[in-house]
């Protein structure tokens, strides 16, 4: 999924800082997990922890990294569904018809029959169906906890690839872009099985780390003051299928609750330290950008602070150049992973 600050390209220098550092580590804890890559690459060697505020995220680390196996569907057998994910994207679009009205909220607010570009009419509902479905299907306990969130899980992660979106849910284009013409279809995730208790949670980071002790604890929390779900809404929506109360064209549901500190240039010193001092955890691992609200000071000062001294190291990873436009000049952005080792409590 196309998400800010995702680390799909920065999997394998994560790996090579651990394999520098760790030596000896069983358990691995994803705090910031956005969309999960970064724990379902590491579950084939380590038991993970993932997290996030966000609700989509949790419901995609649920049904990836918690569950440890696609889950059967044994129960919907009887009613001739083998498998509801080609069920689902199989179903024809008249069928879906018999959906009421009142139960199409992505129709009628993220599609033209609710005034917006989101999503078409005919995939806004697909989506409505899907969701009403599955949550019927999970009322009546033909599907268990588990099978729900994957299910979920599939139907949000399919949303992207037909949204009339440039990158995020800030706006909708105004004219349709090609990729809002293709069918919506849920996107069939895969789980990998690693027989460990991996487990997901979906709360603030810094107050879960005060509960949970591990051996290596990767930090990738957002390093500029975009916050996430006004970025996310819809997929938040999706996921939560909770009819909010949307505001002005773009449809954004509240998110007072869901504000990070770590977007706030008054509050990230103190959450990012909060957090250190939380972190009943060996390693950790930081990933971050050297145009982020933190300096490399601040965050050389909070780690050394809170980890042994000697240990901290700094890994700079180029990623882009960019012209600045008060010299006029080349400088270059980097990414930053900074390793620091914690005397565990
Ligand atoms: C840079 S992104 C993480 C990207 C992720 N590593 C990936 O590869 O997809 C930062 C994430 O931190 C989450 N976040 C922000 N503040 C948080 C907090 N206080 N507790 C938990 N998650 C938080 C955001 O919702 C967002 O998903």
């Amino acid at each position: 999924m196309r998400f800010i600050g995702c680390k799909t390209l920065l999997l394998d220098k994560i790996k090579e800082v651990i394999d520098e550092n760790v030596h000896d580590a069983s358990t691995f804890c994803d705090i910031f997990s956005g969309t999960s890559v970064v724990s379902r690459y590491f579950k084939q060697w380590y038991e993970i922890t993932s997290n996030d505020i966000l609700y989509f995220s949790y419901i995609l680390q649920r049904a990836t990294v918690e569950n440890d196996a696609i889950p059967s569907f044994s129960n919907l057998k009887p009613l001739g569904i083998i498998d509801p994910v080609q069920y689902l994207n199989e179903m024809n679009i008249s069928e879906m018809e018999i959906l009421e009205q009142e139960k199409r909220f992505f129709q009628n607010t993220y599609a033209p029959k609710g005034g917006r570009m989101y999503v078409n009419d005919e995939n806004a509902l697909r989506i409505d169906y899907a969701r009403n479905t599955v949550e019927n299907w999970h009322e009546l306990n033909l599907i268990n906890d588990d099978e729900y969130y994957y299910l979920v899980a599939c139907i949000v992660e399919g949303i992207p690839f037909v949204s009339n979106i440039s990158g995020t849910y800030g706006a909708f284009h105004k004219e349709w872009e090609r990729r809002s013409y293709k069918k919506f279809e849920l996107f069939r995730l895969d789980v990998l099985t690693n027989g460990k208790n991996n487990r997901s949670f979906n709360e603030d980071g810094v107050e879960l780390l005060k509960r949970i002790a591990g051996d290596i604890l990767y930090i990738d929390p957002p390093y500029n003051g975009r916050q996430y779900l006004p970025n996310y809404h819809v997929l938040e929506t999706a996921a939560k299928y909770d009819f909010p109360e949307v505001r002005g064209i773009t449809a954004q549901r509240p998110y007072e609750n869901n504000k990070s500190d770590f977007c706030l240039k008054g509050k990230v010193i103190e959450a990012f330290s909060n957090l250190m001092e939380n972190a009943d955890y060996e390693h950790i691992i930081l990933s971050y950008s050297t145009d982020g609200l933190m300096s490399v000071k601040d965050i050389e000062a909070i780690m050394k602070k809170y980890g042994i001294a000697q240990t901290f190291k700094i890994y700079e990873i180029p990623h882009r150049r960019y012209k600045s436009r008060t010299q006029g000049e080349k400088d270059e952005l980097k990414e930053l992973l900074v390793y620091v080792r914690k005397a565990k409590e």
